[in-house]
């Protein structure tokens, strides 16, 4: 496909409307602020303009195109009732530094969001700031710092604990609010490993992280026993929420023994992510730990009133501007009220679906455990590897070709050429069949025509890329230099990085 650029034709306009006689002439502006020469924008007609625009949005796939079962990402539907509600005039125009009298309609929403996300979570108190889970992750690390701060202990509880199979965040978050990381094994069954934790849980420690249900799609079996030890020790349970898709109505983390508890709006409560954004990790709090939370707190004033509150003398201050990502709060509060007291069913159907899949494809491909998954399931291409050279990555790229997005590969890393896949609640059962029946047949390729995988994708418009330099070096503009109007030829544009980029 071409860039705008490429089709650009001197004369063309997208429109021409007839000049109005009477302007008034434009303000004289300063020499030294005029531009040398006009800008190099693209003259294409309007027609050209749309069908370039419309062709572009076709090279993307959403969750609106397709069935997209990356793991541990819930990608499930979002309905446009959300956006709707989050466009309202009175919403998304609202100011933040407008005064509360004129901002009670958005304060009494996220008073209510995070009432609710307290009911869900079996916890106290909420706080909406955080922007992601991974700062959800680092604010309710802080909040353990605070917490052992104001009990004198902030010398003596240096370590946090994490299971092999965590997500990268929860170490990163460890080391940025300067604890120690002590890694703890995953048994047979996929549950932590007891015996191994507690060699690891002392004084020093300061809380466990935990996934529950974990990365590999399981319920810790030994929950109860692993916060006995915890608590034992005077230490705190932080439950990273990111899996809350699970167990909504049916378990809750508070419930669990946790203490701290970041719930990532955008996968749980949907918004449309993923390439960075969107999102919300509001966290969750046992009461010995409202005291710390950031500031300022949505609270109920009076019967029917709403504000902010910034008297806190022990909160670990602000996170985020403002009171956090207002619009995310109105989709997530939207899509909450939507489902209401059947938000149970959301996660039963979330699990039924992701153990159809599993059923399905169980015998096919290796299942590192063999227990009823929650709501995604890790199964791995290692026999697939050995016999026919197919790895993860080819699967993945493969199932392109049957117009699905891959699931999560590599992740976690203790299952060895891992895919992680999760349906979501938002599937019927024929996409998942037809899933299914991609999956069953990219096996029998890997044994009659291993390359077709090996070269895989075959029908999407670029092969496979370097996705490293992809990611690290991604051409995000145009590179005028090489333009064909600078050079009086045509060129490939933009096929390398410009300098410094
Ligand atoms: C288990 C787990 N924890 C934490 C995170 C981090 O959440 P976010 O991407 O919102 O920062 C993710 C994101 O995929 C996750 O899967």
């Amino acid at each position: 496909m071409k860039l705008i650029y490429e089709k650009s034709q001197a004369g063309r306009r997208a429109s021409a409307l007839p000049r109005y006689e009477n302007l008034p002439s434009p303000p004289e502006l300063p020499e030294e602020l005029r531009r040398s020469e006009p800008p190099r924008l693209a003259e294409v007609p309007e027609f050209e303009l749309v069908r370039h625009f419309t062709e572009l949005s076709t090279r993307n796939f959403g969750v609106d195109t397709g069935f997209y079962p990356l793991g541990s990402c819930t990608m499930k539907y979002n309905p446009r009732i959300n956006e709707r509600l989050a466009a309202l005039p009175g919403f998304a125009r609202l100011h933040p530094l407008q005064d509360e009298d004129g901002a009670q309609g958005a304060l009494e929403l996220m008073w209510r969001l995070q009432e609710i996300l307290a009911e869900v979570t079996g916890l106290h108190a909420v706080s909406l700031q955080p922007a992601a889970g991974s700062q959800g992750e680092l604010t309710g690390l802080l909040l353990v710092r605070a917490y052992f701060a104001a009990r004198g202990e902030a010398e003596q509880r240096r370590t946090v604990v994490i299971p092999d199979t965590a997500h990268g965040t929860n170490p990163a978050s460890v080391t940025m609010a300067g604890y120690e990381l002590t890694p703890v094994r995953t048994d047979a069954r996929g549950n932590i490993d007891v015996d191994d934790l507690r060699g690891k849980v002392d004084e020093h420690t300061a809380a466990l992280m935990l996934t529950n249900p974990s990365t590999v799609g399981l319920f810790d079996e030994n929950i109860e026993e692993i916060e006995r030890i915890f608590h034992g020790v005077g230490a705190l349970m932080y439950y990273d929420g990111a899996n809350l898709n699970a167990v909504c109505g049916i378990s809750r983390p508070g419930d669990m023994g946790f203490d701290i508890v970041h719930i990532n709006l955008h996968k749980t409560f949907s918004q449309p992510h993923g390439g960075g954004g969107p999102g919300g990790g509001p966290v969750a709090v046992r009461e010995s730990l409202e005291p710390f939370l950031p500031v300022p707190a949505v609270v109920q004033q009076d019967e029917g009133r709403f504000g902010l509150e910034y008297d806190r003398p022990q909160t670990i201050g602000k996170v985020r501007g403002f009171t956090g990502p207002f619009g995310v709060f109105v989709r997530s509060y939207a899509f909450l009220r939507m489902w209401g007291p059947r938000l149970r069913e959301m996660s039963e159907v979330a699990v039924l679906n992701a153990n159809y899949v599993l059923a399905r494809l169980k015998e096919a491909y290796d299942l590192p455990f063999d227990r009823l998954c929650m709501h995604e399931f890790v199964l791995s291409a290692r026999t697939l590897k050995r016999e026919h050279g197919c790895t993860a990555l080819d699967v993945a790229k493969r199932l392109m070709d049957y117009s699905f997005h891959p699931p999560t590969i590599y992740f976690p890393l203790i299952v060895p050429e891992a895919l992680m896949i999760e349906p979501t609640e938002t599937e019927a059962k024929e996409t998942l069949d037809a899933f299914c029946d991609a999956m069953l047949a990219i096996v029998r390729e890997a044994g009659e025509e291993p390359e077709l995988l090996k070269e895989a994708p075959h029908h999407r418009p670029v092969k496979r890329l370097d996705e490293v330099r992809a990611a690290k070096r991604p051409v995000v503009k145009y590179g005028f230099e090489e333009h064909p109007d600078a050079k009086g030829e045509p060129k490939v544009a933009a096929a390398e990085a410009p300098k410094g980029v």
